[in-house]
């Protein structure tokens, strides 16, 4: 890939975030309060469908994405239509919440980390208090014998022999949940069990070569790892690129709630701020020339296989908080440079044209071996590319950092550099 100067690359993200901002405007009448599926449908977002619910619901695991994007925009630009629209879902998750509607799983962190950012922002208080009950929610998914937190399915249901004791590289997102639900009450359970979980994924997910493994079955009783598989990845030896890039950036954000997991767990256990490296690696290792990583990173890269946008808008914030948590010098630098680079290739090239109910990036994946939003946009992928472009132009910092105070501290629309 080419790579360009400096002041056009920053013009690049600047139209870019101008233009997505400018989509989002578009999506805030026209859906209002109601969600749209995960991925759009032949390019176009329509009302979520779930069977058993009316359409538009707020239902499965993506919805925070989209309300997350509705407060990134207030952010990114000051603009109340932003903020109305970002608050007006509040009722929606608070009713999902009193109702445990389709919480059966660990995306507590990405359903409720806007709540996070909401507090933060705005200081309502009813925001704090719905992202404790999803930690609490999180929490009550924590297996003591296992040391792990059960991804999928209802806790204690020993028929379920698909989900029960299944950890899924994926959680390490929802991890900071618990740290910031730790800081806010004081309760250090929260934190001891994302300690735990994270002790476990580094020891049965990342390979020594620095790729990932989905998912791991873990008996409920002894603790012992069964077996590796996937559900999304090509293979269960094969390493899944959304999976490796929720590895990287969830590394980089729970590193630093997890000192002395060297001397808990014997000089050996790795540093997660390392194995967070070693995985980047692997990653850039196999990129494409544009810097748009493949669906799955085993397959051969110059077979021209199916990008998966998503992955890399992920694996960008992720870098980029990698390279804002190393020591200062040429390490970060480097992971700074690729992330710019991959930012780069998803700008010039994967940027959906503006229309009525378009995503913000093409040709994401959420599923190729269910053949499910193939060659789509998708809200993970269309969060996480504004939230790439957010801390490029705007030096935004993650909800997450810290205290988990939540939000930025500069003025909407001015936010730090
Ligand atoms: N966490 C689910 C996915 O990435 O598809």
């Amino acid at each position: 890939m080419i790579t360009i100067p400096h002041s056009a690359q920053a013009k690049l993200f600047q139209d870019a975030q101008s233009a997505a901002l400018e989509q989002l405007e578009r999506h805030a009448p026209g859906f209002g309060t109601g969600f749209p599926d995960d991925t759009a449908t032949d390019g176009v977002y329509r009302l979520r469908q779930a069977p058993g619910f009316p359409r538009g619901a707020n239902v499965g695991w993506t919805t925070g994405f989209w309300t997350g994007m509705g407060w990134l925009a207030y952010e990114l630009s000051g603009r109340g239509v932003f903020r109305e629209w970002a608050q007006s879902h509040y009722p929606s998750f608070a009713s999902r919440m009193a109702l445990r509607t389709d919480l059966d799983h660990h995306d507590l962190g990405f359903l409720y980390g806007p709540s996070v950012a909401a507090f933060g922002i705005t200081g309502d208080v009813r925001h704090r208090a719905l992202a404790l009950e999803a930690a609490q929610v999180l929490a009550e998914r924590f297996l003591p014998a296992a040391g792990v937190i059960q991804a999928w399915g209802r806790i204690g249901d020993r028929a379920d022999r698909r989900d029960q004791g299944r950890i899924i590289i994926d959680t390490l997102m929802n991890l900071p949940l618990l740290h910031w639900a730790a800081a806010q009450t004081g309760d250090v359970r929260y934190g001891d069990a994302a300690r735990a979980h994270l002790a476990r994924s580094l020891a049965l997910l990342v390979r020594p070569d620095g790729s990932s493994a989905h998912s791991c079955h873990i008996d409920l009783d002894s603790g012992a790892a069964l077996r590796i598989s996937t559900v999304q990845g090509h293979g269960s030896d094969s390493c899944w690129a959304r999976g490796q890039a929720w590895g990287i950036y969830g590394l980089a954000l729970n590193h630093r709630h997890a000192p002395g997991q060297g001397a808990r767990d014997g000089p050996h256990a790795p540093d997660a701020l390392e194995v967070a490296c070693r995985m980047a690696d692997h990653l850039l290792a196999r990129l494409p020339d544009d810097g748009v990583c493949q669906w799955d990173l085993a397959l051969d890269w110059r077979g021209g296989q199916q990008r998966d946008s998503s992955a890399s808008a992920i694996a960008v914030c992720g870098l980029l908080e990698l390279a804002a948590q190393l020591p200062l010098g040429a390490r970060g630098q480097h992971y700074r440079e690729a992330a710019l680079h991959m930012l780069q290739g998803l700008a010039a090239g994967y940027a959906a044209p503006p229309g009525p109910g378009r995503g913000l990036l093409l040709h994401g994946v959420y599923s190729w071996p269910e053949a499910r939003g193939v060659d789509e946009a998708n809200l993970w992928g269309d969060y996480y590319y504004l939230e790439a472009l957010a801390r490029v132009n705007a030096g935004w910092r993650s909800y997450w950092r810290g205290g988990g105070q939540g939000g930025n501290p500069a003025q909407p629309g001015h936010a730090a550099a």
